[in-house]
């Protein structure tokens, strides 16, 4: 196949997205012009040309990673599996010199041995490259095309991930608090609030800082991967001048003036450290003002705030005494600032009953393993 001809030939891709944040993804998709996407467990559907898929890579900031399906059917047994990944067309993207680490997954499937799945898509890929490029030697020495082999049922997957690193890797985020939340997560609560850039917004236990980076990426119009790399830039069959189009095209979106008031407080001094550690990496010092109060001192000379937080939850993070003792002081807190609203999300079952209001829209979503709920107040 030609250089024009890849560039133009449309893949099945798939956004992997956390449980819960699905429909949020979808809807990323759709404004970036990704006409079809398709929601399902896990992730959501879209057909795209490698060009555009790394647009998607590039702006897409509740998504986990974007991969691209190879090879997909219905598997069961081992043969059944090396005919499917042997019968893909490995050769029309990857190199000869290609590298191709294979990651695997089964759930309730006759394919129950992971490694043996594995092995078998390398054994096939191997096969396939050897008599596409008339080779007896491939030496994976060239750019990575890591490719992974996941079984639902008797139904194989295969494909290849354009990112690398996941894509809440954003490169500002080098050390880590206690429970400090996901980039991903954090951009997608920071869209469930609703918040648009259009009033003032502080975390009132903002840790290390991530939703109010997330917050800032969305108000000046930042492509989360702008300052990070991905894999498919080192791939021969993309047009290398288009993707640097693309990310022209994202610096140029970037427009740091728009940033809005955006806050954060905490009562622990380390974690303001990292908060200001992270923000200068985000490229935002001086943009995002960070400092230490407790939840239950808070007041701010504004008015019509957005609070958005993530508190101890009373499982990982302190005492469940303590936290109910925060979640108390909640109202309070928006009632000292008037026309304000609050958005929490937490595992702990009872925070309305202990806050004493009732959220007006509440998600269910997943921090890391724990089940939560995102309540808007
Ligand atoms: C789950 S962590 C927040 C993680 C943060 N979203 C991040 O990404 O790093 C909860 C934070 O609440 C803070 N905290 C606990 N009690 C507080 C209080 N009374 N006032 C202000 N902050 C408090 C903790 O210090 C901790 O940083």
């Amino acid at each position: 196949m030609n250089r024009e001809s890849k560039t133009q030939q449309q893949y099945p891709m798939i956004a992997t997205a956390a449980f819960g944040l699905e429909g949020l993804c979808k809807r990323e998709l759709l404004a970036l012009g990704f006409a079809d996407a398709k929601a399902e467990n896990g992730g959501v559907r879209f057909s795209a040309t490698l060009e555009e898929a790394f647009r998607a890579c590039m702006w897409l900031a509740c998504a986990d990673r974007v991969l691209l399906i190879i090879a997909e059917g219905r598997c069961e047994s081992f043969e059944e599996l090396f005919q499917l990944v042997r019968s893909a067309h490995f050769s029309d993207l990857l190199p000869r010199d290609a590298s191709i680490p294979v990651s695997g997954r089964c759930a309730r499937s006759r394919l129950m041995s992971v490694r043996d799945c594995q092995a078998i898509t390398k054994k096939a890929i191997v096969e396939q490259m050897k008599t596409a490029y008339h080779t007896q030697i491939l030496p994976e020495s060239g750019p990575r095309f890591q490719v992974d082999v996941a079984l639902h049922g008797d139904i194989a997957r295969v494909t290849l991930d354009l990112c690398g690193d996941a894509l809440n890797r954003r490169g500002y985020r080098t050390w880590n608090g206690e429970a400090p939340l996901r980039e991903t997560a954090a951009a997608a609560l920071v869209r469930l609030s609703g918040w648009r850039g259009d009033c003032p917004l502080h975390d009132p236990c903002c840790g290390t800082g991530t939703l109010l980076i997330e917050a800032a990426f969305l108000a000046t119009r930042r492509a989360p991967g702008l300052k990070r790399h991905f894999d498919i830039e080192e791939w021969p069959c993309v047009d290398i001048q288009m993707l640097e189009r693309i990310r022209k095209d994202a610096e140029a979106q970037y427009d740091p003036s728009r940033i809005p008031e955006i806050t954060g407080s905490d009562i622990d001094p380390d974690a303001l450290e990292l908060a200001r550690r992270h923000i200068r990496q985000a490229g935002l010092e001086g943009k995002i003002r960070v400092f230490q109060r407790d939840l239950r001192d808070l007041k701010l000379e504004a008015e019509g705030i957005c609070f958005l937080t993530n508190p101890p939850y009373g499982e990982r993070l302190g005492d469940r005494k303590q936290c109910e003792a925060l979640y108390r002081a909640m109202k309070p807190l928006i009632q000292r600032h008037s026309g304000s609203s609050l958005h929490v999300i937490t595992s702990h079952p009872g925070f309305e009953r202990i806050a004493g209001m009732r959220a007006r829209n509440r998600t269910r979503l997943y921090n890391g393993r724990l089940e939560c709920e995102f309540m808007n107040f």
